[in-house]
């Protein structure tokens, strides 16, 4: 199964946590039908850990939550695609869950015949409480064989949580995403700390196998699963813009995390974005480009550049600090030298503004936490 582009769908962890059930993931579905989700390209609908019951069947079969999914797990999928969407479940390389529910060590083989059966075309694949000793590398490896022996297309999403250098095997044992970074939570240090710890690893992303660093936060505002034990607050609507933004020049998989049967309206549109959407699902997949030499490099404050199919340059200016600042971009350290007599003319992608010709350098201010992605043509000086 080849997967060209960053995988983009709905995931019911960060806001539904343990508490899912059919009807959640039903009014789901159809949300994402009804309020245009399905139509930007997001495709899969992902059931997160606790969809399985607490022990295996007499057959030695995951089978669903009697309660949660009294219909069994392929009456669900049916729910999904007759909606034209795809199916997306959760199990781990280890014993157990993370949340201790019975998962896939030692039954690889098994479990993804059983995911086969129900119409499953993704799986989300965890490591907590895997065992000390034992190699998780082949357990990943087991599962991608098994998911190739079981006869249906399913991708396969790893999420090794950044454990063992993930982008260095991932592709090779068949995945076609990887979580490169621990779970993010719904604030603005949680996002930062993804991003900026994959800026230096971006280039490891392609298609085929993408670098996953972690399901979207945008929209939740303080509702999601962990926000009575952490006191999280959420984002404002321009950090989760921000956020969303980082992720589509980065060409992460976007996956929803908010209750999208409730969502606002600026988060909506910021999910909805098709300028960002098309950076983000780029023909080329070329990692962002930086140079952490360049004379003002700061991680905090930092400029980016991707280069676009036909040609095409984007910009993205980033203020991860905490006060306004200036973003230093030299134009000389994205390969445009002055002897070249081309400078960028720049249009803003969030407004369609279209800020003038620019050349040598553009280094403008912008308010913490906020940033501005802009297309870029070249012009003669
Ligand atoms: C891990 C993963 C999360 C989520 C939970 C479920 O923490 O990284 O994305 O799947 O497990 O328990």
């Amino acid at each position: 199964m080849v997967v060209n582009k960053p995988p983009m769908g709905w995931n019911s962890w960060n806001t539904f946590g343990t508490n899912i059930n059919e009807q959640i993931i039903f009014e789901t579905v159809d949300a994402l039908v009804e309020k245009g989700y399905k139509d930007a390209g997001y495709e899969y609908v992902v059931i997160d850990d606790c969809w399985m019951a607490r022990e295996r069947d007499e057959n030695g079969d995951l089978t669903a939550n009697p309660e949660k999914f009294p219909h069994g797990m392929k009456y669900v999928g049916d729910y999904i695609h007759s909606k034209g969407m795809k199916f997306g479940i959760y199990s781990s390389a280890s014993p157990l869950t993370c949340q201790g529910y019975p998962a896939s060590y030692g039954h690889e083989y098994r479990d993804a015949k059983k995911f086969a059966e129900w119409g499953v075309d993704y799986l989300k694949y965890d490591l907590c409480h895997f065992p000390g000793k034992a190699d998780y590398r082949n357990a990943y490896l087991t599962m991608g064989m098994a998911l190739r022996a079981s006869g249906r297309d399913i991708l396969y999403a790893l999420c090794p949580i950044g454990i063992g250098e993930p982008e260095k095997w991932s592709r090779a044992v068949g995945g076609h995403m990887y979580r490169s970074t621990v779970d993010i939570f719904d604030s603005f240090e949680s996002l930062k700390d993804n991003a900026q710890k994959q800026f230096y690893k971006t280039h490891y992303s392609a298609p085929g196998c993408f670098n996953d660093i972690d399901m979207l936060i945008v929209g939740m505002h303080g509702k999601g699963l962990v926000a009575d034990v952490y006191g999280l607050n959420g984002c404002t609507d321009e950090e989760y813009r921000m956020h969303f933004a980082f992720w589509c020049m980065f060409g992460s998989p976007l996956m929803i995390g908010c209750d999208v049967r409730n969502v606002d309206d600026y988060c909506r549109d910021t999910l909805l974005n098709r300028e960002l959407i098309a950076i983000d699902q780029d023909a080329e997949a070329r990692p962002l480009y930086f140079d952490e030499r360049a004379r003002f490099h700061d991680d905090n404050k930092i400029g980016f550049m991707k280069m676009l199919e036909n040609n095409k340059i984007v910009l993205g200016y980033f203020n991860f600090s905490e006060s306004k600042a200036a973003i230093n971009v030299y134009f000389e350290d994205f390969g445009i030298a002055a002897e070249s007599g081309f400078g960028l003319e720049l249009t803003d992608v969030m407004t369609g503004e279209n800020i003038g010709k620019k050349f040598d350098a553009y280094c403008p201010t912008l308010e913490a936490h906020s940033f501005r992605i802009f297309k870029a043509e070249f012009c003669k000086r």
